[in-house]
């Protein structure tokens, strides 16, 4: 069977990217090929943390959307860029074969680079840490500025799987402020998936920068997903604070021009953002670029009666 034979079948049976796919593809044989793929789908790395604005749930809907990914983009030659990369949903459904991946939260790039290069030490880290309100506090306490990167990491993950719908908040000198979260038994070290994350971070570069830098890297042919911070679509709903530093009108003017110039330098573009006027007027009228509408449905309000349908925007230069 050849190759894009067998990747018509696997995409006919599973809800795969065509990159993805393709992978699959080459690394199974003719016999079992079904049998096979079910058990590398069941192996393939997940996101280790949980991240407000995870785009897991949305990807399916971008593809039978025909948006995602661009269908002219080639893994082998070109790189995929995600600099808001948050919990890097978007990355762990591509594994592309060559990634840039970056974020302005340090300890969360900490975190990313420690999974590469130490993971061993990680889970035995991981494995100490104990679920209690009191440990927590002392935990949440501690600036990460005065802790070795193995702590930070570890400390991080653990805030995240134990805090209050596994937020991440931080306040305005950057101290993480999320309550306890009364989980009976949360999964702080998921051993098996952090081993995977950590193959498939191997060849992959993780920088702590502003999403600005992939202006100097990218070139023709790169595909390049920015996932901000979304714009408020009303003064209460707004939840931005990943990091210290706001990102509003501005911030989201500058992130429209730094599309623009990748657009026309060749880049495949796509980007989300929420479906706010302010967003849909700023991405209007630029040649060659369509905004598309998405429903996503999100938690971010702890309140059941804010939980909903949220209108999201996709807007792509292919
Ligand atoms: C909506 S989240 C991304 C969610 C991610 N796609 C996921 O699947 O989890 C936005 C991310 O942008 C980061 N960020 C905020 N300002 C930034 C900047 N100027 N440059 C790069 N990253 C930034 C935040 O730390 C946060 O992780």
């Amino acid at each position: 069977m050849n190759t894009l034979v067998k990747i018509r079948k696997i995409r006919e049976q599973f809800d795969v990217n065509p990159i993805f796919a393709y992978k699959l593809a080459v690394s199974v044989g003719d016999k079992n090929l079904i049998e096979d793929v079910k058990k590398l789908l069941q192996e393939k790395p997940k996101p280790f943390v949980k991240w407000v604005g995870g785009k897991r749930q949305l990807l399916a809907q971008f593809r039978l959307m025909n948006l995602y990914p661009p269908e002219k983009f080639n893994p082998v030659k070109n790189t995929y860029f995600e600099p808001f990369v948050g919990g890097g949903a978007v990355f762990f459904d591509l594994l592309p074969q060559n990634a840039v991946l970056s974020d302005m939260n340090k300890e969360l790039v900490t975190t990313y680079n420690v999974i590469k290069n130490d993971v061993e030490a990680l889970i035995k880290s991981l494995k100490k840490h104990k679920h209690s309100k009191e440990y927590f506090l002392k935990i949440r306490a501690k600036n990460p500025d005065k802790l070795s990167d193995m702590q930070v990491a570890s400390r991080f993950i653990y805030l995240n799987r134990t805090a209050f719908n596994g937020m991440y908040r931080v306040n305005s000198s950057g101290g993480f402020n999320v309550p306890f979260g009364k989980y009976d038994n949360p999964m702080i070290c998921d051993e098996v998936n952090l081993r995977r994350v950590s193959d498939a971070l191997k060849k992959v570069t993780i920088k702590h920068q502003d999403y600005k830098e992939v202006l100097k890297k990218a070139k023709k042919g790169d595909f390049i997903y920015f996932d901000p911070p979304y714009y408020p679509i009303s003064k209460t709903a707004s939840f931005t604070a990943y990091t210290k530093d706001v990102f509003l009108d501005k911030e989201q003017i500058e992130l429209r021009d730094t599309f623009v110039e990748l657009h026309k330098r060749g880049c495949f573009v796509m980007l989300s953002n929420s479906d706010a006027d302010f967003i849909n007027e700023i991405y209007s009228g630029i040649k060659g670029v369509r905004i598309s509408k998405v429903e996503a449905g999100r938690a971010i309000n702890s309140k059941a009666s804010g939980r909903g349908k949220i209108k999201e925007v996709l807007v792509t230069n292919y």
